[in-house]
């Protein structure tokens, strides 16, 4: 068998390879990791919690049960907020910045987004949820961080990943020199690297929409979804197959190993869509970005947008390059901007 390789001794390697490292980003890594494994443990009773009638009862430690969304926003919280790296955070769970306690914040160099438990909704139905995060380098010169730190472009980001918690926990990241996945073997409590160097298959196979939605989308995002069924009829294609999770974090991931796009685009009730651009979108376009993909708004590549607001929504198609450029074409030629 190869050489079992740990998240620690992998993020360890990437560290050596940059001599002017001081080990503080591996650090902030490794407590993400940390997070993970105590939110995938929570999220494998959460059933058992229901099922034994726990939720909004009291627990051994005497605290109210919490719904697993706000417990894993805090889990990601509790882990970041005195490990004196991180400057200021920003939660889709958490209406402001996050500010650190004074005696912790001011020599954070890194500023933390994330949407804690992503694909909530799934959890009643034991359906696979994710955490997603993004990484950036504080702007502001001292003190505590701010609003601005949060509201970088993508392109600015210098790590982000996800975790999908599902039949196995799963922890994708980049610091933007290639994208690794690792697998958490339950019996060490590690995670390993199970999928070195992650790209796209230049073959896609899956779209992945709320079809539900169709007739409120825009006249190209609908002429666009006919072409990835093979029934444009300008526009020969083979039809590809549908797979909808509804949590983005499985729905990408799935299609991140098997090819495909996801989108979520903007419809009559929904001018921006539903995702949240620096929760959702930006770091899952960073890690498209690294794996061969493409992330874009319909005319906007992701990672170029300057955020406004903290919890700022877009639409997004991500996934192979192609087909993302294909739907910005269908955009272009056919909706009235
Ligand atoms: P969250 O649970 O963090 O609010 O995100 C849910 C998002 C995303 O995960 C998913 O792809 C999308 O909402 C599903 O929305 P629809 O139910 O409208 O399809
Ligand atoms: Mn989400
Ligand atoms: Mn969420």
């Amino acid at each position: 068998m190869d050489r079992l390789v740990t998240i620690e001794r992998h993020i360890l390697n990437q560290e050596h390879q940059h001599p002017e490292a001081t080990g503080v980003f591996s650090n902030l890594l490794y407590d993400i990791a940390l997070a993970a494994k105590i939110i995938a443990r929570e999220t494998r009773r959460a059933g058992l919690a229901q099922l034994l009638g726990m939720a909004g009862r009291i627990n051994v430690q005497g605290e109210e049960q919490m719904k697993l969304d706000a417990f894993a926003n805090e889990t990601l919280i509790r882990m970041n907020a005195e490990s004196g790296r991180i400057a200021v955070m920003a939660s889709e769970e958490s209406s402001g910045i996050i500010p650190i306690p004074e005696a912790h914040c001011c020599n954070g160099r890194y500023v933390l987004l994330f949407d804690p438990l992503d694909g909530s909704s799934n959890v009643e139905a034991n359906v696979s949820v994710g955490t997603i995060f993004g990484i950036y380098r504080r702007i502001s010169q001292s003190g505590p961080g701010t609003l601005a730190d949060c509201l970088q472009p993508g392109r600015a980001l210098v790590a982000a990943g996800y975790v999908v918690y599902s039949t196995s926990t799963m922890l994708v990241y980049t610091t933007g020199r290639g994208v690794d996945g690792f697998t958490l073997d339950p019996t060490l409590g590690e995670f390993l690297l199970t999928h070195p160097n992650l790209r796209y298959p230049s073959k896609a196979n899956y779209y992945s929409a709320n079809q539900g939605n169709q007739q409120y989308w825009s006249a190209g995002v609908q002429r666009y979804t006919r072409w990835l069924q093979g029934m444009d009829p300008d526009e020969p294609s083979n039809p590809m197959a549908a797979r909808y999770v509804g949590s983005l974090v499985a729905d990408f991931h799935r299609n991140l190993l098997a090819g495909g796009v996801y989108y979520y685009p903007a419809d009559i009730h929904n001018p921006s869509g539903k995702l949240r651009l620096v929760y959702e979108s930006a770091p899952l376009a960073f890690v498209a970005q690294h794996a061969g993909g493409l992330a874009s708004d319909g005319q906007r590549r992701i990672l170029d947008i300057e955020p406004d607001s903290l919890h700022q929504r877009t639409p997004l198609f991500i996934g192979n390059r192609e087909l993302v450029e294909r739907a910005e074409q269908y955009i272009q030629r056919y909706d009235q901007l």
